[in-house]
């Protein structure tokens, strides 16, 4: 599809997902296997958009180091550096010199949608849209700002959050524009495209739409997110075409995993871990190198490359940042951060923020 490029906004500092965003930026966190961004840049090859270009700011390098010219995903891959962070606009307009064709896709680089892309595309043009977003329906909208559309499907209104929503349709985080629209934000200066271009280009009457998308979303933006988007993606119902063969678990090659451990719920055990016999690892993700040892209990967690979780642990909805250590029988509950490096000793200690 030679007339759309595609541009991946990576450049946040993905502060809700800290500590794990202190070592690697959200987008490349290992998510089944590979960094998120993989999953994305696959979906887009997969309906054949293959010029993807990535706004970066936030440890920039990385990304190039990892991905270099894109050949092995089979796309070709360039990269625009924010010096300064730009916002989502701002990126936008940021990555305009290198745009070719007169559609481009924009992806935030850590929502992930099942929808469409050839679909989507070809209602854009269909309907000579300016920008379609794509819109997913939520359960509780009252977290989200709301983006209210007419029967045509054009957006009426950017509503901000309200505890009375018009509607359960929010912002899925990923967009269509006409080339020519990205060359009227303004360049040089921080703007936010869900609060500035997209509010101001209904107020300037253009063609607005929404493209309700009724299956997989997830923003992978925070701790409980994250996990959970990373078990979607094992266990097969978050679509990827870089998840060869969906199942209860996954293990990276190099990983020791003790044939009395259990790993369930859609697990990833990263390269060369270790899970001692008796352990029971639960909708979790576990980093390269991590341990957890005998009969330590991990659920819906994340263990940071190199951290060691000690015996008969307790794990539940916490974030073990990279090479810290968790002692024999430590309780950690309910949204519990242990900082890179820190050392928890042995004992009972329970911790949980929940109180
Ligand atoms: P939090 O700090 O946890 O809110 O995360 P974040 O920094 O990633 O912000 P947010 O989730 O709102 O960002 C949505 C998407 O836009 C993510 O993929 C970010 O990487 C990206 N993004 C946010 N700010 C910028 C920016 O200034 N420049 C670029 N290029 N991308 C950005």
């Amino acid at each position: 599809m030679t007339d759309t490029d595609a541009v991946i906004l990576v450049g946040g500092l993905g502060t809700r997902l800290r500590p794990l965003t202190l070592s690697a930026p959200k987008p490349m966190l290992p998510t089944a296997g590979v960094p998120f961004l993989t999953h994305l840049v696959t979906r887009l090859r997969d309906a054949g958009v293959t010029h993807v270009v990535l706004g970066t700011s936030y440890r920039a390098e990385v990304f190039e180091e990892y991905f270099g010219d894109g050949s092995e995903l089979g796309v070709e891959l360039e990269y625009v550096v924010e010096t300064e962070a730009l916002g989502t606009g701002g990126g936008i307009r940021n990555v305009a010199d290198t745009l070719r064709g007169d559609t481009t896709l924009v992806l935030n680089g850590d929502n992930l949608v099942g929808v469409d892309l050839a679909v989507l595309l070809a209602e854009h043009r269909e309907r000579d849209a300016d920008v379609t977003l794509t819109l997913t329906r939520v359960e509780d909208p009252r977290a989200f700002g709301c983006v209210p559309t007419d029967p045509d499907g054009r957006v009426t209104a950017f509503l901000e959050k309200s505890p009375e929503p018009v509607t359960d349709q929010i912002n899925a985080g990923l967009y269509v524009f006409r080339r020519s629209v990205i060359d009227t934000i303004p360049a040089g200066r921080p703007v936010s495209v869900e609060r500035e271009t997209f509010p101001g280009l209904l107020a300037a009457g253009a063609a607005v739409y929404g493209h309700v998308h009724g299956g997989y979303w997830r923003d992978f933006g925070t701790p409980a997110d994250f996990v959970a988007g990373s078990c979607d993606l094992v266990l097969g119902r978050a679509p990827s075409p870089a998840v060869a063969a969906p199942g209860e678990s996954l293990v990276l090659p190099g990983a020791q995993v003790d044939a009395a451990a259990s790993l369930t719920l859609g697990t990833t055990v990263g390269r060369d871990a270790v899970v001692a016999g008796g352990a029971e690892v639960a909708g979790s993700v576990v980093f390269d190198g991590a341990v957890v040892a005998a009969g330590a209990v991990v659920r819906r967690s994340v263990v940071g490359a190199g951290a060691r979780i000690g015996a008969d642990a307790v794990l539940e909805d916490v974030v073990v940042g990279d090479r810290a250590t968790v002692g024999a029988r430590v309780e950690l509950l309910g949204g519990a951060r242990v900082w890179p490096d820190a050392v928890l000793a042995d004992g009972s200690i329970r911790f949980s923020t929940d109180g």
